[in-house]
């Protein structure tokens, strides 16, 4: 269980959120979903919530686990294996690995007196990991990592070896097999979760929405995946940018986006109510006005009449939403990108091998594939930020690419946002600059924030900003709709539909396929390519 009592939280001098008393409580039961504008707040309180951050001022009370999913992957020791890393999470990690070792002595050992000491050991071990639970433990955990598109020999493999993607999925595999005590008793854990559908694939969405239904113990989510919110969530927590508080609503997610609608309706009559009452007021305190002897009377109406505009709320400042185009691309000749057998290894494990491309100037290309299937590693080999192992790039004549990708990893998280954009396009005017970066939503002190500390979804349009600088005609998107809300969604999808460029799409969201508008896809590992077709669209729904 955890209590927040006189919340508040600031980043900067901005206040994201107050909420006297407290609210802001998460009981067994309770699975809440976390709801606002990109950059309102959520990441900030969420941490806070689960002790990783300080609050500006009130306590936080917990009792019982927390497990806690942050939105940006964590480092770690990247150098243990993803199969221990999950089993860490209730200690059995170590366990496992000792009981190697004496396994190996065991088989080892000549002189009978040590063999039998490693064998007494090894029995006392063996012991402790059962009575721990740990071979039930053990195939739990497998389960959980099978049910989030983590097979065997990705559980194999250390975590550097990994993509940002698969690490955060080890991760979340990790904090449900330790929510999950294995007893199948009632779990006392509370999870928070930061977008934990991020990099699911659709199989594996439906399987966490099954186990989050079933999670006993409380449960924050923050999730731009309204299917998700729809299915799980029995209470709301709405975090107003606008006035920097928070709204608790205890019912379902649609009932709330009902109670939503008709919050707006009541406020905008309200107001409208007053603003006439106002009206009338101030028309009659101007004819009164007039004459001296009733010049008290008409200031007393004036003050009355902005009492009753001060009593009700404003009507909500229309959200700002960026207009984001991407720019007309740069003249280039009829194929600007071809790649012949491209090959990817990591270690023993073959991601693909033998994909021969040619991307023509405008046409618009979706990379489908399992997760694992290496669209992220294509990706990077066609931007040129990782070498394939055999084959080769064949840059066309006037070729500029604009890589987008997954992880945000093209920005410079210590630079400013205004650094960042400089450095994207060199050679711009500053005030073509500053315009861009109004566009996207970025200005005054905020142009001064390290990049590092944005929000996901102002990551994304800080990025995104960075490939409309640059005036590429082959854009190389990898998940361009994640940690967007779905109004900044819908701009970036826009800008997509009239965008006159060569694209290659990597994505879960078959909306942004739909918005592509497709001629062709490629099919991952083979490399095969075929025709766009509706089918497509239904694989990219199921995969
Ligand atoms: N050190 C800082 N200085 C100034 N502003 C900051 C700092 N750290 C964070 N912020 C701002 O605080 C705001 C809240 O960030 P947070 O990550 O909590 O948002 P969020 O609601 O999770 O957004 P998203 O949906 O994009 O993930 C953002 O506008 C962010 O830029
Ligand atoms: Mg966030």
């Amino acid at each position: 269980m955890i209590t927040a009592t006189d919340l508040e939280v600031r980043a900067g001098v901005r206040t994201l959120l107050t909420s006297p008393g407290s609210a802001l409580r998460v009981q067994p039961g309770d699975r809440i979903g976390l709801v606002g504008r990109n950059g309102a707040g959520k990441t900030t309180t969420l941490r806070i919530l689960a002790g990783e951050g300080e609050p500006y001022a009130g306590t936080i009370i917990r009792s019982g686990e927390v497990g806690y999913l942050p939105q940006d992957p964590r480092e770690g020791d990247l150098n243990v294996l993803a199969s221990d890393r999950v089993l860490s999470a209730r200690g059995l990690d170590t366990l496992l690995r000792e009981l190697e070792k004496q396994q190996t002595l065991m088989a080892e050992l000549v002189d009978p007196r040590e063999r039998d000491k490693a064998i007494a050991k090894y029995g006392r071990l063996e012991e402790r990991f059962s009575a721990l639970g740990g071979y039930v433990a053990e195939s739990d955990a497998a389960r959980i990592c099978h049910s989030l598109g983590l097979p065997d020999r990705v559980l194999a493999q250390q975590l550097r070896t990994l993509s940002g993607g698969q690490r955060r999925r080890v991760e979340l595999a990790r904090i449900l097999f330790a929510a999950s005590d294995g007893s199948g008793g009632p779990s006392q854990t509370t999870l928070l979760l930061d977008e934990p559908t991020n990099h699911l694939d659709a199989d594996s969405i439906t399987w966490l929405r099954g186990f989050l239904q079933g999670h006993d113990g409380g449960l924050v989510v923050i999730s731009h995946d309204v299917e998700l919110l729809a299915d799980v969530v029995n209470r709301v927590w709405f975090l107003d940018a606008v006035r920097g508080e928070a709204d608790v609503y205890n019912m379902t997610w649609k009932r709330y986006l009902d109670a939503r609608a008709t919050d707006e309706q009541r406020r905008r009559r309200e107001r409208a109510n007053a603003e006439k009452k106002a009206g009338a007021l101030k028309a009659q305190a101007a004819k009164l006005g007039a004459k001296a002897t009733k010049a008290t009377a008409a200031q007393n109406m004036v003050r009355r009449a902005e009492r009753l505009l001060s009593e009700v709320d404003d009507v909500r400042v229309a959200d700002r939403v960026a207009h984001i185009r991407f720019p007309a691309p740069a003249p280039c000749g009829k194929t600007p990108l071809m790649a012949s057998n491209l090959t990817k290894v990591y270690g023993s494990l073959e991601i693909f091998t033998g994909v021969d491309l040619a991307i023509d100037r405008g046409s618009r290309v979706v990379v489908l594939g399992l997760n694992g299937a290496g669209k992220t590693t294509l990706l990077r080999l066609l931007a040129g930020v990782e070498k394939p192992d055999a084959g080769a790039l064949e840059p066309g004549h006037g070729l500029r690419v604009g890589y987008f990708a997954q992880e945000h990893d093209t920005l410079d998280n210590n630079a400013s946002v205004w650094e960042n954009i400089r450095h994207a396009a060199p050679d711009a005017g500053e005030q073509d600059l500053r315009g861009l970066l109004g566009a996207f939503m970025f200005s005054g002190p905020q142009l001064e924030q390290p990049a590092g500390t944005l929000s996901g979804g102002e990551k994304t349009r800080l990025a995104l900003a960075g490939l409309v600088s640059s005036a590429a005609n082959v854009l190389l998107l990898d998940e361009p709709t994640n940690n967007l809300d779905p109004i900044s969604r819908e701009q970036v999808l826009d800008a997509l539909r009239s965008y006159t460029g060569a694209v290659v799409l990597v994505t879960h969201d078959p909306g942004a396929a739909e918005a592509l508008d497709p001629e062709r896809v490629i099919l991952l590992p083979d490399g095969t390519e075929d025709h766009w077709s509706q089918d497509y669209l239904e694989l990219i729904q199921l995969a």
